[in-house]
């Protein structure tokens, strides 16, 4: 494990000198706001503007009557494009969900353009429209049928096998939708100098959004620069390029002023992605002493009209224990609604909670430790192709977490432990994360005082890329930390992969370590060559960089200065590319055209993944129903951790975000109009100090020799998987009723 370096960032943000999207200064700005559909279907008959005009310092008003085919057509995310939708902003009449953008207004000041928004009239002509899964008018089709490269893993014969096992489990379980929330607002600036275009908007992937720009408005890529230093949360909803940002760029082009949008809090619901709803079969067979014979995963999840999206499927699940009959199948339901996205974990959060739900009511069906279940179908190969993990530490995980949690007074039948007026259930659950890595290149400056500066066009959302990259340099370089700058969020800077997947780190930190390689030898070769020098004929790979030195095992060492001196040159920048295993060539061509496409998970000759296990007590009022959840342990192996501190605020919050996720978070639809109701932070319910006592992460050790040079697997997305799973497993222990559906409510307690 690395050390564990506070944020590099952490004074800028606190002091609030980070400067994120809409706070950047831009002379003389004009304010837009969106004016978004009210219908979910439908088609709008007319505007009436003259209200809006009216107000002082309105600008433009842009509508598909003045828009019409200005943005071409994006090329969608899923289909290899960068796109959320499909969808041309302000293209036609068509009405395809409901707060589509209908109307941009822009004027002088923000308070001019919000009240003109508000008096833009729309008239409407509504259809009906189908809300969710199983609403009138959806249409639901194979996963296969929408999108022809989607697998549906598949091994043995699970048909067969469940007939024949001792034991099964047959069950249904669904999630709900979920929208990100991200404290930062989807803002977007839009600057033209001539043919210059700047955007300011906060990016998960500023290469992608640079290239959609040129696509969207048909002007050259070199043209574009998208800068995105600090991003206030994303969660996969600032990964897509939505359709906002081109109208802001045609608004600031057709006024030859720069044009900032912050849409509101409200409109984020429906302008961005969310994750999608899904409801899933699972069947499971087992023999009496444990051992899973079948895994039956029957999935259906919700998209829209107009795009492809697939959440993933059993991608994950399918790999993840040693059933010799899997079969699984995912389905796809069109709704009138806006497409969905990632967010956090998008396959294995949904997916995750059916399969260890139904694996605790499988330890229940077989009077069987829960963990125990898992350990006896614990395995070192994908079941699927058969090919091996290059490490796994599921069941360490489960031994750490379970000494600290004190698992072992675990009382067997629910409903066995009571506290007073409170029902005492302990669950657990596991959470898995594919380790997925992308094509990245970097360059890096080394100046004779050691001063370094490291250009990656990576992201840092809150997480701690900074710091990690920072540290990466560091070590390599053998300088201290704050020796480092590092400059991310600008596609003028050499390209890295979306941070998405939670591939960041794993990426970002080998090709920044590869630059660094190449400054060491040249370095290196400097001071062997030397006439005179202590390292002079030595060779490369006995000496290392520390403390500003190259050392020799021996102890001579040459000051980095003096190999300066002796290489003649004040200061060495290093240009590294680098592709993970599995990766073709034309990656890195792609990478710079805005591709998402990572590598990893499980692969033909290959699986990595990263590994949790979560040990939760959740309490339950007797009277009121009330959930409580005084606390959580969560033991997790993600192979070699740059940054403990960092790593360790991921999983925390991880957790938090999973309990909060099981027990309140649920975007609320009106059924008969297709449109959410709770849409604001108000009603958005997450745990606070009161309602998290106890949450415990620990870091298990784990090196992984395969998975790239410096043993990295990404975790960002991990420590959420399994919360609901294991919830709702101590629900049932604490009362003996199962709930399989997220959120877990008194309601449904009562
Ligand atoms: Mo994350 S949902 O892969 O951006």
């Amino acid at each position: 494990m690395g050390r564990p370096e506070p944020r590099v960032d952490g004074r800028l943000k606190v002091t609030g000198n980070a400067r994120y999207a809409s706070d950047f200064p831009v002379a003389n700005p004009a304010h837009a706001c969106l004016v978004t559909s009210a219908i979910a279907k439908g088609r709008i008959v007319s505007f009436d503007l003259d209200d809006a005009r009216a107000v002082p310092g309105v600008l433009d008003i842009l509508t598909h009557e003045t828009v019409g085919n200005e943005v071409h057509e994006p090329k969608f995310f899923g289909s290899g494009g960068t796109a959320s939708t499909i969808h041309r902003p302000l293209s036609s009449a068509q009405i395809s969900h409901a707060g589509q953008i209908v109307a941009i207004v822009v004027a002088d000041t923000y308070e001019a353009a919000r009240e003109a928004a508000y008096r833009v009239r729309v008239t409407y002509e509504e259809e009906d429209a189908a809300t969710t899964l199983d609403s009138d008018g959806v249409e639901t089709l194979p996963a296969t049928k929408v999108r022809k490269e989607h697998k549906n893993p598949r091994v043995g014969d699970a048909a067969a096998a469940l007939r024949a096992a001792p034991v099964t489990i047959d069950a249904v379980y669904e999630t709900p939708t979920q929208h990100h929330n991200a404290i930062e607002l989807y803002a977007t600036t839009c600057v033209w100098s001539g043919e210059q275009l700047t955007v300011y908007e906060p990016s998960q992937f500023v290469h992608a959004l640079k290239h959609a720009m040129a696509e969207q408005l048909g002007i050259d890529a070199e043209d574009v620069r998208v800068i995105s230093p600090y991003v206030g949360g994303a969660f996969g909803s600032k990964a897509a390029v939505t359709p906002r940002t081109a109208l802001v760029a045609i608004a600031a082009r057709r006024l030859n002023r720069p044009v900032k949008l912050v849409a509101t809090r409200a409109q984020g619901f429906t302008i961005a992605t969310y994750r999608a709803e899904t409801r899933h079969r699972v069947r499971l067979g087992a023999q009496r002493d444990g051992k899973l014979t079948a895994y039956v995963h029957e999935g259906w999840e919700a998209t829209s009209r107009l795009d492809d999206y697939l959440v993933g499927g059993t991608e994950t699940t399918a790999h993840i224990y040693d059933v010799p009959n899997v079969s699984t199948r995912v389905n796809v339901v069109r709704t009138d609604r806006a497409t969905p996205g990632f967010m956090r974990s998008p396959p294995e959060v949904p997916y995750v909670f059916a399969l260890e739900t139904a694996l605790d009511e499988l330890a229940e069906a077989l009077d069987m430790d829960p963990i125990e279940l898992r350990r006896i179908n614990d395995t070192r190969n994908d079941p699927i192709t058969g090919a091996p993990y290059t490490s796994r530490s599921l069941m360490a995980c489960y031994d750490e977490a379970s000494r600290a949690f004190g698992w072992r007074r675990r009382n067997l039948p629910p409903g066995s432990m009571r506290d007073g007026d409170w029902l005492v259930g302990w669950g657990c659950a596991t959470a898995v994360y594919p380790t997925f890595m992308g094509a990245a290149t970097a360059r890096v400056r080394l100046a004779r005082n050691g001063a370094t500066r490291v250009e990656i066009a990576a992201h840092d959302l809150g997480t701690g890329a900074y710091t990690a990259i920072a540290q990466t340099a560091a070590e390599r370089l053998g300088l201290p930390v704050a020796a480092v700058e590092v400059l991310l969020g600008d596609s003028a800077l050499p390209a890295a992969p979306v941070a998405g997947g939670s591939n960041t780190t794993a990426s970002c930190c080998n090709v920044v370590a590869k630059a660094c390689d190449g400054i060491r030898r040249r370095l290196v070769r400097a001071a062997m060559r030397a006439d005179r020098g202590p390292l002079r004929g030595r060779k490369p790979s006995s000496v290392n960089f520390v403390d500003r030195h190259i050392a020799g095992e021996d102890g001579a060492k040459v000051s980095l200065a003096d190999a300066f001196d002796m290489l003649g040159a004040p200061m060495i920048e290093e240009y590294a590319h680098w592709l993970p295993h599995g990766m073709e060539p034309d990656a890195l061509k792609k990478l710079h055209l805005g591709s998402a496409a990572l590598t990893g998970g499980a692969m033909e000759d290959r699986i990595a993944a990263a590994f949790g296990a979560e040990l939760v007590e959740l309490r339950v009022n007797v009277y009121t129903g009330e959930l409580r959840v005084p606390r959580i342990v969560g033991a997790f192996a993600a192979g070699r951790i740059v940054n403990p501190r960092t790593a360790h605020s991921q999983y925390v919050g991880g957790m938090i975000w999973g309990i909060a996720s099981a027990l309140h978070e649920q975007t609320e639809l009106d059924r008969r109009v297709a449109r959410y109701v709770n849409t604001d932070l108000a009603e958005y319910l997450i745990p606070v100090n009161a309602d998290v006592p106890d949450v415990q992460a620990i870091l298990v050790s784990e090196e992984d020799r395969l998975v790239n040079p410096l043993g990295i697997k990404g975790l960002g997305e991990l420590a959420n998987v399994g919360t609901a799973a294991a919830l709702g497993n101590a629900l049932y222990h604490a009362t003996g009723r199962r709930i399989r559906k997220l959120p877990l409510r008194i309601e449904d307690v009562l």
